[in-house]
């Protein structure tokens, strides 16, 4: 009786997670609670609905739910209020939430070629990095066709930009040896960005998103790197005295789908889907780094951060240190050829 009672409950947690994942968040049955042919997207972000994402995410709700006449949902939970940094990867695999867009860092793990954004310096301004990761650009198609993520089921809707990175302390930061002995927080998963940041001579603390402004709060950790539209969004200049302008670096967004949901839709569904994400790509394209730049003034009006824009020469010397040893030693993992195209590109 034990041992029927065993394989009951077993059979029914299978069942359970069948139904999750193969179902998705179809509408009419016990998941979704909805009309017979709805579906409801579960998409899950780790900050606010202002920032280049968020807006972004919501663009894309709003031009789904039009073009599919109401039959696909958007819910969107935003600040990482249902899922970080640390699980939200895991959620999506799981059919627990449908729709994400990490940083391409995120994705270190389980497809490790997606590092190739975080390389340093992949780009000198806004301009060069459009064409750089463009959709039809090589580092683009690595990313769209990458396929430890098809092997995974996740598909790949776009590429979206937060923008490009800056450095933020309670000291000032001109040159590689201001790194030196401070704490900063990476994003978790990228080997590329803990060898970045110790080759310029700080420690590194991986940590989720969600968890940054207390821990600057608290002095866990000394500063991190991010874009203007990040770190005012999380109100991160009030507990950081100096920002530093050296876009050494790149954040961007792979927006993505479970496979096994988008193929749970009918065709004229899935076509939705996609053109609202094409929709919402050439959106955030539009919008990005128009907030980064607001969120710098921001910044500037808020007069708690001092901002520090190194010139030509002071952003060389950071680049120097990095470019191309940090490229070369992640080639293995980014692909020999998008780390000879990025120097090509350079003339290296
Ligand atoms: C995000 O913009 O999604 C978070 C980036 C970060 O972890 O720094």
């Amino acid at each position: 009786m034990k041992r029927y009672t065993k394989y009951a409950g077993l059979l029914f947690s299978l069942i359970a997670v069948f139904a999750l994942v193969g179902c998705g968040a179809r509408g009419g049955g016990a998941q979704g609670g909805g009309e017979e042919g709805t579906y409801t997207i579960k998409f899950s972000h780790v900050v606010t609905p202002e920032t280049p994402k968020g807006a972004a995410a919501e663009k894309f709700k709003e031009v789904v739910e039009e073009k599919s006449g109401g039959k696909v949902k958007v819910e969107i939970y935003p600040n990482s209020q249902l899922y970080g940094d640390e699980d939200e990867l895991q959620a999506l695999q799981s059919g627990a939430v449908q729709m994400l867009a990490p940083a391409g860092a995120k994705f270190g793990t389980i497809a490790p070629q997606l590092q190739v954004l975080d390389l340093p310096f992949i780009a000198n301004s806004t301009e060069e990095l459009e064409e750089v990761v463009s959709k039809d650009s090589k580092v683009g198609q690595a990313i769209y066709n990458n396929e430890d993520l098809a092997a995974k089921k996740i598909k790949v809707l776009g590429l979206w930009d937060l923008g490009l990175k800056q450095f933020s302390a309670n000291k000032p930061i001109r040159k590689p040896e201001d790194l030196q002995g401070l704490k900063m927080r990476i994003q978790s998963g990228s080997d590329v960005l803990k060898d970045q940041t110790e080759t310029w001579g700080a420690s590194t603390t991986p940590m989720a998103f969600g968890e940054v402004f207390n821990a600057l709060q608290q002095g866990v950790i000394d500063g991190l790197e991010n874009a203007y539209a990040n770190l005012y969004a999380q109100k991160m200049n009030t507990v950081q005295k100096y920002m530093t302008e050296s876009n050494h670096g790149y954040i961007g967004y792979v927006f993505v789908v479970n496979n096994d949901f988008f193929e749970s839709l009918p065709p004229d569904l899935q076509q939705a889907v996609t053109e609202a994400a094409d929709e919402a790509t050439v959106y955030n394209r539009e919008i990005a780094f128009q907030k980064d730049q607001e969120a710098k003034k921001k910044i500037e009006e808020a007069g708690t951060t001092e901002i520090i824009v190194l010139n030509e020469q002071e952003r060389q010397v950071f680049k120097d240190a990095v470019v191309p040893e940090v490229w070369d030693r992640h080639a293995d993992v980014v692909g020999q050829d998008l780390v000879d195209e990025l120097k090509s590109r350079e003339g290296i």
